[in-house]
């Protein structure tokens, strides 16, 4: 089996939940507070292994007790962690999430995070075997996104770059990942002044935009496509689309067409929405195979 690579950040989110989100200058009672394992990378990680695949995480912690919370959750869904050296005299990332009114709000501190730097990717990528994809996100340097795109499109390994949080993305990056994986907010940003529609025809079979519930859309070189998502009772959306791109990245790498492997991937965003925590919810192989 080949292995897929995950190129990003590991934080703890410290979750609030609370039934009115404070407004600027505001103080409002919540009803609960939790600590659990997240950052987009571990989470797309998490995300590929409980659904099968064997995953490198390459990736950065604090020399903190949230590091080695951190390490521990990735080792017990099955991670590959060699590649995960702690920092010392640094922090580990941290998400500050407020879920209020059916939504979330987050705060990202990136801490060790910042340390996943192109030289410490660079190294890690040369001595992976049989790489079938890699994923990758931006809570890290943007130089390093750069580096791995580069360095994957040498090795024509195919690269899915999911670019969230939302920044503006280079030329060279949008021409060298294989996939790219914007919701509707970071799409707007990333081809502003753009029609979305303009954007999805330039880059067919490869901007794949996520609308939610709505389901994902492509241009497939003669017309757009919707592929549907699948309504659920959301309990939280955090991590929604980080099991998308971990379970898209399954789905290809076993060679699904770009259809079935999109229709794979809502179905188990759809499915981690359903419980608590950006990882509580992801699907195992079982239990997505169940659902078809
Ligand atoms: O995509 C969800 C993740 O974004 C959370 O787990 C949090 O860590 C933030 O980085």
């Amino acid at each position: 089996m080949s292995h897929i690579v995950v190129v990003g950040s590991c934080s703890m989110d410290l979750v609030v939940t609370s039934n009115k989100r404070p407004n600027a200058g505001e103080t409002v009672l919540g009803e609960s507070f939790k600590t659990v394992p997240g950052g987009k990378g571990a989470n797309q990680a998490v995300a590929s292994a409980r659904l099968g695949a064997d995953v490198y995480m390459i990736g950065r912690v604090g020399d903190d007790t949230y590091g080695q919370d951190i390490l521990s959750n990735l080792q017990d869904q099955g991670v590959r962690t060699s590649y995960m050296k702690p920092v010392t005299e640094m922090e580990s990332g941290t998400a500050h999430i407020i879920l209020a009114e059916g939504d979330n709000s987050i705060v990202v501190v990136k801490g060790a995070n910042n340390e996943v730097t192109p030289d410490y990717v660079r190294e890690a990528l040369s001595t992976i075997d049989d790489i079938g994809m890699v994923l990758i996100q931006q809570e890290i340097p943007e130089e390093t996104v750069e580096a791995v795109c580069a360095i994957c499109s040498k090795k024509e390994i195919p690269v899915i770059l999911n670019p969230a949080p939302a920044r503006k993305v280079s030329q060279q990056v949008l021409d060298q990942a294989t996939y790219i994986t914007p919701n509707e907010h970071e799409a707007v940003l990333m081809f502003n002044g753009r029609s979305i529609e303009d954007a999805l025809r330039q880059y067919p079979n490869k901007l794949l935009i996520t609308e939610g519930k709505n389901g994902v859309r492509y241009f497939d070189g003669l017309k757009e496509v919707l592929v549907p998502g699948f309504p659920v009772e959301a309990v939280d959306t955090t991590g929604a689309g980080d099991t998308f791109n971990g379970a898209l990245a399954v789905a290809l790498t076993e060679g699904k067409s770009l259809y079935d492997a999109l229709a794979f991937a809502n179905l188990a965003a759809s499915m981690s929405v359903t419980k608590f925590g950006a990882q509580g919810g992801m699907p195992t192989r079982e239990e997505l195979e169940r659902k078809k």
